[in-house]
């Protein structure tokens, strides 16, 4: 990663050339007085204000829209001038030193692909619940800081990441780009995500705001949910994203709320985001979300993305203008617009860290690739200690399917990465939008030959299910690899293992009982076979140097420790939604009902139905033995701070989530509240206090417009998952507002 230091001196040359002084002591001062909105001295809503009134009106307009960048523009759009190919550019203002937007997809590496820049790669992360699965901020820091200093090494200052929709639908195509089922973890690691991006001067959406949980009929449905709901739910994991991340944009979603669609929606934006939430950056349209001009304008939409291309006409120019003219939008709000731009630009450090060309040590970037695998992937199954494998002692290892010996499967859409060396099995429908469909080139086959040097490893492509039970049954154990390739814009109609794979894992399980099943997926899938397969690791889509990680994690250099940021279902029956109309195709309905569940997504859901799914909430197993407790909780007001102690019990050090839940008076459901992981050594312990997020113990009360403890007894418990908590203390709370 590159050094501050080396930024800095870059973006003091730059500075030096932009105004045409000599290099030296006296420059800093000089740039200020002639553009005092450089002084970093003052707050970025100073610089902005000072900044914004030198600008011209149509200065202002220019960063009112990007442009489309992409090399699959229609022939009548020309390619923006001077851009690099990206989802979104807007021009500089040179004649004031306002550098050029330059918008990356991103979330899980630099999506500028090869669909976008044949030949560029970048490092791909392993997807966003691996993240969510590793319940660890710093994993959440370090995999963004990652990606932002690879973008701002591109020459990119904004990434479109930060995925934070609520896994309320298992079947959503999007879920590998998000972060779970629960308001708390989502936020929490979302917010370090993005802070890790911001950190290396490049701005950082969130998105999708808000309620885009699904992408069947993403582009018209209207979702449909109470206040009081959305507040506990998806707006909270918003909320507490943005506190703490401070992203320097938000964007908003394709979808109706309420009736409104959410990028004219003037609840979500203007009085939840920015009145309640007091947000001072800016909100852009998501790509083809933008519906109008003065509407949007007056909703809170203060950017509108590459609507030439994708809306029906490039609103924020000359129809804005229009509306400004006959009144019907402010030139204050024009103003307000534009400062919101410039001072995001200010507070991320855009002016004076300039993004450009840099060298980036790919070894370095896939190596946090590599652990954030390690620290997410989740061990479901490991029956008779079938893992982990003792790979210096094995004389025989079966190897099977889904491409093992090329590389790992990546998810579709426009957070698709391309890595070095490109894709590894090129060709496979769709090749075209949505697809391509990716594997990086990160072979498990070669990763646990290099670790087993002595046993014979071989590979089976799994296609032939007869030849792959025979080369399982001549070996000591099979590692059996299944795949679902799931994608931006379509949503899967089941949860079933696509291409016979279902009847390769039973074949191969029957053959031997030794058998390991690794899974590439997007989210919860079907497992008919469960039963009679030794071990199950869900690595969802694992990115960067994903065969050296799976290779260290089934060999146990790594011991396991992700915990499932999602509920596992067992069938769709247990689902709110049962059926999700035209998820295989045909007219999508005009709405969806999320009053079903309300606030209660995941494991609230089968909480409050008695439905047990398949794995809980929080759930992964280690190779090693935990004790959790005894439970303390120290109360002030509305602060609650639990104090449990952690032990390591077995023979190996790993790593270990204390998670809290609480059950609110007269709730059926519980909240996770707290967490915090720690690594111990074998025979090794640690007390640690938790705090709780008061919102967590609070409901959001539509009359009087906050967060209120309803008062009574709240029943606190910790344990390693949603469904194995220890005893539960009660703690006596007064009614009051937070
Ligand atoms: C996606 C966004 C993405 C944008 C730009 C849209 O289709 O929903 O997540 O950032 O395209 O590529």
């Amino acid at each position: 990663m590159k050094s501050k230091a080396a930024t800095l001196r870059r973006a003091v040359l730059t500075g030096a050339i932009v105004m045409g002084l000599c290099t030296g002591s006296g420059m800093a001062s000089a740039q200020t007085l002639t553009r005092p909105w450089n002084d970093t001295t003052l707050s970025p809503d100073a610089r902005a204000k000072l900044l914004l009134a030198q600008l011209t009106q149509d200065e202002k307009f220019q960063l009112l829209h990007s442009y489309y960048a992409g090399p699959d523009r229609p022939a009548d759009k020309p390619f923006p001038k001077g851009a690099m190919a990206s989802a979104g550019y807007i021009a500089p203002i040179d004649r004031l030193g306002i550098p050029a937007l330059e918008e990356s997809d991103a979330g899980l590496g630099v999506a500028s692909s090869s669909r976008m820049r044949p030949g560029d790669h970048a490092t791909p992360l392993p997807a966003g619940p691996v993240t969510a699965a590793s319940w660890d901020p710093k994993v959440a820091y370090r995999g963004g800081a990652m990606i932002g200093s690879e973008a701002h090494s591109k020459g990119f200052n904004v990434l479109l990441a930060g995925g934070i929709n609520l896994t309320r639908e298992p079947r959503n195509g999007r879920n590998f780009e998000y972060a779970g089922e629960d308001p708390l973890l989502a936020g929490t690691l979302v917010a370090e995500a993005i802070k890790g991006i911001q950190d290396q001067h490049v701005i950082s959406t969130i998105k999708h705001f808000a309620l885009n949980d699904q992408e069947t009929g993403r582009n018209t449905i209207n979702v449909q949910i109470g206040e009081q709901a959305m507040r506990e739910s998806d707006l909270l994991a918003f909320e507490l994203a943005i506190e703490r991340g401070k992203p320097g944009s938000v964007m908003c979603s394709y979808n109706k709320v309420n009736g409104d669609w959410a990028c004219e929606n003037d609840y979500l934006m203007n009085q939840v985001l920015k009145r309640d939430w007091k947000y001072p950056g800016f909100v852009m349209s998501d790509w083809g979300g933008a519906h109008s001009a003065a509407k949007a304008v007056n909703a809170g939409l203060d950017q509108e993305s590459a609507g030439e291309v994708f809306d029906k006409e490039l609103y924020f120019d000359a129809p804005l203008r229009a509306a400004l003219a006959k009144g019907e939008v402010k030139q204050s709000r024009i103003d307000d617009m534009v400062e919101r731009i410039l001072r995001s630009m200010f507070a991320v450090g855009v002016f004076q860290y300039p993004a450009g060309k840099a060298p980036i040590d790919p070894q370095v970037n896939l190596k946090v690739a590599r652990e954030t695998l390690e620290s997410g992937a989740v061990l479901l199954r490991n029956e008779h200690d079938t893992l982990p494998l003792d790979l210096t002692k094995l004389q025989s290892i079966a190897v099977i399917g889904a491409h093992a010996d090329k590389g790992v499967l990546a998810g579709g859409g426009s957070s698709l990465v391309t890595a070095m060396g490109g894709n590894a099995v090129p060709g496979l429908a769709p090749t075209t939008w949505p697809g391509p469909v990716m594997y990086h080139p990160y072979a498990p086959l070669k990763a646990l030959r290099d670790a087993a040097p002595k046993a014979g490893v071989q590979f089976a492509e799994g296609n032939d299910v007869a030849a792959a039970a025979a080369l399982a049954a001549k070996s000591q154990v099979a590692v059996v690899f299944v795949q679902k390739w799931q994608t931006e814009s379509l949503d899967s109609p089941d949860m079933s293992l696509p291409d016979n794979q279902d009847a390769l894992v039973e074949a191969v399980a029957k053959a031997n009982p030794r058998t390991i099943v690794v899974l590439e997926n997007g989210g919860p899938v079907a497992m008919p076979w469960l039963d009679q397969v030794g071990a199950v690791l869900e690595t969802w889509y694992p990115g960067g140097d994903a065969g050296k990680a799976i290779a260290n994690l089934l060999s146990g250099k790594v011991n396991p420790s992700g915990r499932l940021p999602v509920s596992w279902p067992a069938d769709l029956s247990q689902l709110p939604r049962k059926d999700l109309p035209a998820a295989a195709g045909g007219t999508p309905p005009d709405a969806v009902d999320y009053t079903i569940e309300g606030a209660n997504v995941g494991y609230r859901w089968y909480q409050s139905k008695d439905i047990k799914p398949l794995f809980p909430f929080g759930y992964g197993l280690s190779y090693t033995q935990f004790t959790h407790g005894p439970l303390k909780i120290d109360a002030n007001g509305y602060q609650l701070k639990v104090t449990v102690d952690v032990a390591n019990t077995g023979a190996r050090a790993g790593a270990d989530v204390a998670q809290v839940y609480v059950r609110v008076p007269g709730a059926k459901a519980s909240r996770l509240a707290g967490y915090s992981k720690v690594f111990l050594k074998p025979g090794e312990h640690r007390t640690l206090t938790i705090p709780l997020e008061p919102r967590l113990l609070a409901d959001f009360d539509v009359n009087k417009h906050g967060w209120v403890i309803r008062g009574g007894q709240y029943s606190v418990a910790e344990g390693p998952s949603s469904e194995t908590l220890g005893t539960a203390v009660d703690v006596q709370l007064t009614a009051g507002k937070l």
